[in-house]
């Protein structure tokens, strides 16, 4: 187990101590697990490839750290609690034994089917503790994961699959949402309709029972493929930077991007920060709500509990079914200790009944997180009253698909707390601030573009298939930093305060999504000439999609149009991605060199048009009386 950090005064000297001599104290913290071969070194870098190793030469498998290294003390600790969405039925509890035994048998039933080392194998599952095993069982033979949110639809998907080139798709037969069945491996198949040539296999896991073709020779039943599989399989040695998964997510500019993370590394900061940021005891039950579609859900559902040997729920529902008390039913029926969330959800339930927390026993909280974009002061005033009674310290915890772990957030209740302030960085993290010429900005109280200038051992490695784009997109920016794309201010006392993308990247309920993304599904539309997608304040949302279209033929029901949009981006992305609000519009504002700028249809769409700044230099200034009088 790596360090437990217990005061403020303890995580002020081991920050000093990360900074100064990083490759002790990080070479300190490996020591702690289980590894086949020590590595030779704890770190080798270079932004300017990017090239970065962490425990070079080390040998490890990190579901041996995951689960059998649990086995002799802890076997019949609880791993997973599963909370089904339908209330009435029984939950579901795997021990670590239990786990174990699961993911091994899964593993072999993996190898059965022809899956090897770097074979990438793809998710497209909802949470069921199928899906954890499933992961864990790639990671097991050094098979490469690749996790879809099974809210994309069959196109995002197929881009995916193909993308990362996966043998094998594992899925479910059908989603089990609130009051909805979404049909999952009809979405599969739809998907696999689009060239995905290299699919060899799909595996189904009976979840609701419900009808599914089969595709003979493809398709196969999870239960008859683990049926009569061994218990143990042994796992794969792997090297630190051997890939564990790609995920993918979306950027500025093209399509969404696979996110590449290694093992060692991933490996020793998941389990390091969860237990700290967490101030996780053996005994108490942690719950992250997020979906394992996400990064969150893969560091903090499935590998940094995992590893520290954490008690977890794992839901399967929404935050809204049957009622808006379902979070806090849950928090009270398994005595939750430690609960983590995203601001969207905070907000919505706070609409729903500002006093439903009080209806349940949330006495065993002892402390909230959240997560995805920044939460602003009222939502964390109601969760820090409402939900955890002004007992609980909030760690409002900030980080990316690309960091792999939490960079900037409160050590549980030990660190000064501050409302919609992130705070202090981990261990390790070398955050800092600079100008957009890229000089760096010392001192407090100033604000700049958020940047990391020392590696860290869960950083992203490469995009998978494409090294150049890593490259350009995060250490091409500014010499010898890694680009975060947020922006920051750092207040009096050095937290830092999270001021959102600065780049063309949304943050819509949490999910993130790029502007050029939306606009190229929009254009599938035939109709649609020419598209440009903002994002704009939300109350619930906290950002919400703002598309303005330019059209070719006059259409005489605006409304029946904009239906037609919203289902050319259901069916290109998702439901996620749809536009809040679809304004037609003559012409967009450019510049003399043909750009869009966005800055002002940013403002427009936020209803600040006063301060629309100098138009008077766009190629067509006229446009802009045309849009305001226009907005939807
Ligand atoms: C935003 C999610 C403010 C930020 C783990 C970042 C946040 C993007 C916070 C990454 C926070 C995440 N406060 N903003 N606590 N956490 N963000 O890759 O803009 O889905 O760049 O990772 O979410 O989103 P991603």
């Amino acid at each position: 187990m790596t360090y437990r950090i217990k005061t403020f005064d303890d995580y002020k000297k081991v920050y000093k101590k990360s900074v100064e001599k990083p490759e002790v104290f990080w070479g300190q913290q490996a020591a702690t697990f289980k590894w086949h071969k020590k590595w030779d070194k704890v770190l080798e870098w270079d932004f300017k490839k990017p090239d970065v190793k962490w425990f070079k030469g080390g040998k490890l498998n990190i579901t041996e750290n995951c689960l059998d290294r649990h086995l002799p003390k802890r076997k019949n600790d609880t791993a997973i609690i599963w909370e089904p969405n339908d209330p009435s039925q029984p939950f579901v509890t795997y021990t670590y034994q239990e786990l174990h035994d699961e993911v091994c048998r899964f593993a072999n039933a993996l190898k059965a089917n022809g899956i090897k080392k770097g074979d990438r194998v793809c998710f497209y599952m909802p949470m069921v503790p199928e899906l954890s095993i499933g992961v864990l069982a790639c990671a097991r033979i050094g098979a490469i994961h690749s996790v879809v949110f099974a809210g994309f639809s069959a196109t995002a998907l197929a881009d995916r699959i193909k993308d990362a080139t996966c043998k094998m798709v594992i899925c479910s037969d059908y989603n089990a949402r609130g009051a909805k069945t979404i049909p999952v491996k009809e979405v599969v198949d739809e998907a696999l309709k689009q060239n995905c040539k290299s699919i060899e296999t799909v595996i189904v896991h009976k979840n609701t029972g419900g009808k599914v073709k089969m595709k003979k020779g493809r398709d196969k039943w999870w239960s008859d493929e683990v049926s009569g599989k061994r218990k143990t399989c042994k796992p794969t040695v792997m090297n630190s930077e051997d890939m564990l998964f790609i995920l993918y997510t979306s950027g500025s500019t093209g399509k969404p991007k696979g996110v590449v993370h290694t093992c060692g590394g991933y490996m020793v900061y998941t389990e390091f920060s969860f237990k700290n940021v967490f101030q996780y005891d053996r005994g108490d039950v942690y719950w992250c709500s997020a979906d394992i579609g996400w990064i969150t859900g893969h560091s903090y559902i499935i590998y940094g509990p995992l590893l520290a040997g954490a008690t977890s729920v794992m839901f399967e529902g929404v935050p809204t079914y049957p009622d808006a008390g379902r979070f806090w039913h849950i928090c009270e029926k398994h005595k939750v200790n430690q609960f983590y969330t995203a601001p969207t959800a905070i907000r919505a339930l706070m609409a729903k009944g500002d006093d439903l927390p009080n209806h349940y026993d949330l006495s065993a909280l002892k402390l909230l997180g959240t997560v995805g974009e920044p939460i602003n002061v009222e939502a964390w005033n109601w969760y820090y009253e409402k939900v955890g009674k002004k007992k609980c310290p909030i760690v409002d915890t900030w980080w990316q698909t690309e960091t792999g772990g939490m960079m900037i957030s409160g050590m549980g209740g030990l660190s000064p707390m501050k409302p919609t302030h992130a705070g202090l960085p981990l261990p390790g993290i070398q955050p800092c601030l600079v100008t957009a010429e890229g000089k760096e900005i010392k001192g407090n109280n100033k604000e700049g573009l958020l940047c990391i200038k020392y590696p860290w051992p869960s950083m992203i490695r490469t995009t998978y298939g494409d090294h150049e784009r890593c490259r350009q997109v995060y250490f091409s920016a500014f010499e010898n930093m890694y680009f975060t794309g947020d922006g920051a201010r750092r207040d009096k006392k050095g937290l830092y305060r999270i001021i959102g993308r600065v780049d063309d990247v949304i943050n819509v309920s949490g999910h993130r999504m790029g502007t050029a993304e939306v606009e190229n599904a929009i254009n599938e539309h035939d109709n649609v000439v020419e598209s440009a997608v903002v994002g704009y304040p939300h109350d619930i949302k906290g950002q919400g999609i703002y598309a303005y279209v330019i059209i070719q033929n006059a259409v005489k029901d605006v409304n029946a149009f904009r239906k037609e949009v919203l289902k050319v981006v259901t069916k290109e992305i998702g439901p996620i991605a749809k536009p809040d609000k679809i304004q037609i519009v003559s012409g967009l504002p450019k510049t003399r060199s043909g750009k869009i700028m966005r800055r002002i249809l940013r403002k427009i769409a936020s209803g600040d048009t006063k301060n629309l700044g100098d138009t008077s230099t766009l190629l067509n200034p006229e446009i802009v009386k045309e849009v305001i009088k226009g907005k939807a």
